[in-house]
């Protein structure tokens, strides 16, 4: 009878011009367990249901999937980052995604606002798994289509060279830019750690209306990088501000700050799209010297700051109903 009621109200003309956002049981976002309140922020934003999945696991440690509302001929879509636990996500998501599937869904969205496996994309030594490619054909098996965050595209220039399913990559330049731009004055600088930031250490910059510089990097090892700096800028008395895509261990960020501080830096603030922090990686960046880190909330963290909710919500605003 409840359910009856429910129905009538929301097929009504009058609550649907009052709601012009209610589009129906269309579409349906759920989380593998990373990035909920993410998850439930874009739902919130689309209006429409966020349904918790139910994840447990067996004595042995297989996992157990479970979800709790009806999937048939709608679109789901699967919030969830890579991180923590990228090993474990990888199975949560292509499990969710084959039973969603099974269970009639009309199509499977995955958005990882943190895309792993994207830094192993080619074979550096003989033996080695190339870590993307393997990763994409199993969301090109499973998924109809994956939305991400800034992804670490290197050697593989676009998404398009993985991924057959649609593959769209939003950035949160903007969003970086724009915080930048209320945090800052004219007397700070940007630095880019190494080559591979320049994409966005320049594009936040014109954003912000700030000067920026990249620096060069030699990575010896997943642990050890070293850092100069190619072109002489004065930092002298200057706020610092080093933007990286990813934050993992610390150390590139960390060898940046000692530079900067070493040339006069006053002080120095580190921004990243994906805060991983790994292996102690804030304590490593306040020892070289950075005061404030901030990310987004790509990955749950206590240095979120940035919230990319509606950066989400606007791109699956455009899926067909
Ligand atoms: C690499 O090219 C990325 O842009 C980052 O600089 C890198 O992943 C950061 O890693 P870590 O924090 O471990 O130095």
């Amino acid at each position: 009878m409840e359910r009856k009621v429910t129905i009538l109200i929301t097929n009504n003309i009058y609550y649907k011009r009052l709601f012009p956002l209610y589009r129906g049981e269309w579409m349906i976002i759920t989380s593998c367990g990373n990035s909920v309140s993410l998850a439930k922020a874009v739902a919130r934003k689309l209006n429409v249901t966020y349904s918790p999945l139910t994840i447990n696991y067996f004595p042995d440690h297989e996992v157990y999937i479970k979800f709790n509302t009806n999937l048939k001929n709608k679109t789901v879509v699967l919030v969830h980052s890579f991180q923590p636990h990228p090993q474990a996500s990888l199975v949560r998501i292509l499990f969710a995604a084959a039973t969603a599937k099974d269970l009639g869904a009309k199509k499977i969205i995955l958005v990882a606002p943190y895309l792993a496996y994207m830094r192993q994309d080619i074979r550096f030594k003989p033996g080695e798994a190339v870590s993307s490619r393997i990763m994409a054909n199993l969301c090109n098996t499973f998924l109809d289509k994956i939305i991400t965050i800034d992804p670490h595209l290197h050697r593989f220039h676009s998404l398009k060279s993985l991924f057959i399913i649609q593959a769209k990559a939003l950035t949160a330049n903007a969003l970086l830019g724009e915080y930048i731009k209320k945090q800052f004055r004219k007397d700070a600088v940007i630095i880019g750690p190494d080559g591979e930031s320049y994409q966005w250490a320049k594009s936040i910059a014109q954003k912000a209306k700030l000067p920026f510089t990249i620096l060069e990097k030699k990575r010896y090892s997943s642990r050890r990088v070293a850092v100069k700096m190619k072109k002489t800028i004065n930092i002298t008395g200057k706020k610092l501000i080093i933007i990286d895509d990813v934050i993992s261990t610390g150390h590139t960020i960390a060898e940046a700050a000692k530079l900067a501080k070493k040339a006069g830096a006053a002080k120095i603030t580190a921004i990243a799209v994906h805060g991983l922090l790994v292996e102690n990686a804030v304590r490593k960046l306040r020892k070289a010297g950075v005061t404030k880190i901030i990310t987004t909330n790509t990955i749950e963290n206590a240095t979120n700051n940035i919230d990319v909710s509606s950066l989400l919500a606007k791109e699956l605003k455009h899926e067909d109903k």
